[in-house]
């Protein structure tokens, strides 16, 4: 068993409206904002708070087409994946495979803040969009 779980990243949770979730959260939690970025390909916007090692991730769907976009019309608004810290995002793949995982990704890819990602899907993980990240 190569995958170790280093901490939990962050928790993503999908917005319909970006700028004023943000000042929701600032609001309500006492939280600002650390970092902003646009992912191109996977169509989102996101806000991160850090909140100890680990983040809250707000996300906004870039177009009704993307993934969270898609999401936010089927489920609406609300938690959308938990990301665990690892690692080797490849290795962490190669064991969940092996443990007959049904993966989102086969491969690592970009992420945001120069990350290396990875998602595993619900149906594997009892219910829970699992993305896997790797600092680099
Ligand atoms: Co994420």
């Amino acid at each position: 068993m190569t995958i170790h779980l280093v901490d939990i990243d962050h928790v993503g949770i999908a917005v319909e409206d970006l700028e004023s979730s943000v000042e929701h959260y600032r609001t309500m939690l006492g939280v600002e904002p650390v970092h902003r970025e646009r992912v191109e390909d996977q169509g989102v916007d996101e806000v991160l708070f850090a909140v100890g090692s680990s983040f809250i991730q707000l996300l906004g769907a870039v177009g009704p087409d993307s993934p969270v976009g898609r999401s936010l019309a089927t489920r609406g608004p609300g938690l959308h994946h938990v990301a665990y810290r690892v690692r080797d995002v490849a290795g962490a793949l190669d064991d969940l495979s092996a443990h007959g995982a049904r993966l989102v990704d086969r491969a690592p890819r970009p992420g945001s803040r120069n990350t290396l990602i990875a998602f595993v899907h619900p149906r594997s993980m009892g219910g829970v969009l699992v993305e896997l990240v790797q600092t680099r």
